[in-house]
């Protein structure tokens, strides 16, 4: 079953080819990052409006990389939900559109459950397992049972994690998107700064990142008030191993608790090496637990996942 999907939720416009859920046959990707850079963080008009201009084009492009025409695919998905508005819209269209034009399935697919599917593209699935789920957007720890079960044990109270990385590199104005610059910066220091690692009780899956993120952005104010040098790096580092503390120090919790065989890691910041390499020594120290990570390329918001969600969703209504 080959799917063309398209995905728009924030300030990528994807459209991709993938066939069974499997084959990328395409995965075509416009992004907008270096237009949201002068601003420190997404215009959603500005998004909205790149979207409009460029989806034509990348729909172009994905038909011709996967060598193939609207009306031999055999169904158009679409990244529904969550997102900005505007953005959301533009695919929203380009898929009703084309699904009317050519009288093909529509198959509308949460944005989150495509990150999770990232990780099918290299991996099977082995049930029950935990998804970490780590982007811009949210932060969550996820059992599944079963192939589109989810299950949310726990979430971000307030920041999800890209979003306190992209807020604190906009605050000591080291670039834009944070999440690739910090992890980067984290690797040349040492956690040698004092800062809270926020766990809320023993038995919470959920997770609060806006003290974590305040506590770095205070100290780089009050130095900077002082006329102090501050080690960036070292403040990097001791950001990240905070962060990336709690994220697997919960994650074992819930895989032991449920009884799983796999880890699945998922969204932008699992593309954080700090993350991969930590989470790697944890699944080690257990037995029998498989830890699976999205291709580099696919961590990041991209039209491949939402096409292998949409062919289990499809499979599931048959
Ligand atoms: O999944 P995604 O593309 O968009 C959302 O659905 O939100 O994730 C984007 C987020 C950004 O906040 C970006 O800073 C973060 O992922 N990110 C990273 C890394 N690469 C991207 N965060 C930490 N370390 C990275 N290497
Ligand atoms: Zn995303």
């Amino acid at each position: 079953m080959k799917i063309l999907a398209i995905e728009s939720s924030c300030d990528e416009t994807s459209i991709a080819v993938v066939e069974d859920g499997k084959k990328v046959l395409s995965n075509v990707t416009y992004t907008q990052i270096d237009i949201h850079k002068k601003y420190g963080g997404v215009v959603p008009e500005v998004a909205s409006r790149h979207h409009i201009e460029k989806v034509t084009y990348v729909l172009e492009g994905a038909l011709q990389q996967a060598n193939i025409t609207l009306d031999e695919i055999d169904a158009v998905a679409v990244t529904k939900t969550p997102g900005l508005v505007g953005s959301l819209m533009v695919g929203i269209n380009t898929a009703k559109t084309i699904a009317l034009a050519f009288n093909k399935p529509l198959i509308e697919v949460n944005h989150i459950h495509g990150h999770i599917y990232a990780n099918y593209l290299t991996h099977e699935f082995k049930f029950p397992l935990i998804a970490l789920v780590v982007s811009g957007g949210h932060t969550e720890i996820v059992l599944m049972k079963d192939h589109l079960e989810f299950e949310i044990l726990g979430e971000t109270l307030d920041d999800a994690v890209g979003e306190a990385y992209d807020k604190i590199a906009r605050v000591v104005n080291v670039g834009y998107p944070g999440g690739p610059i910090i992890d980067k910066m984290a690797s040349m220091g040492k956690p040698t700064y004092q800062l809270p690692h926020v766990k809320l009780g023993k038995d919470s899956y959920d997770f609060s990142f806006s003290g974590l993120k305040s506590a770095v952005i205070n100290l780089h104010n009050k130095a900077q008030q002082k006329g102090e040098e501050l080690n960036a790096f070292d403040l990097a580092a001791s950001f990240q191993d905070a962060v990336v503390d709690v994220l697997v120090s919960k994650t074992k919790r819930a895989i032991l608790e449920h009884n799983c065989k796999q880890v699945i890691v998922a969204g932008g910041v699992a593309a954080n090496k700090g993350l991969r390499s930590e989470m790697q020594k944890m699944v080690e120290s257990l037995d029998d637990v498989t830890l699976t990570f999205p291709p580099f390329e696919y961590c990041t918001d991209n039209a491949a996942m939402i096409g292998v969600a949409a062919y289990f969703q499809n499979k599931k209504n048959k």
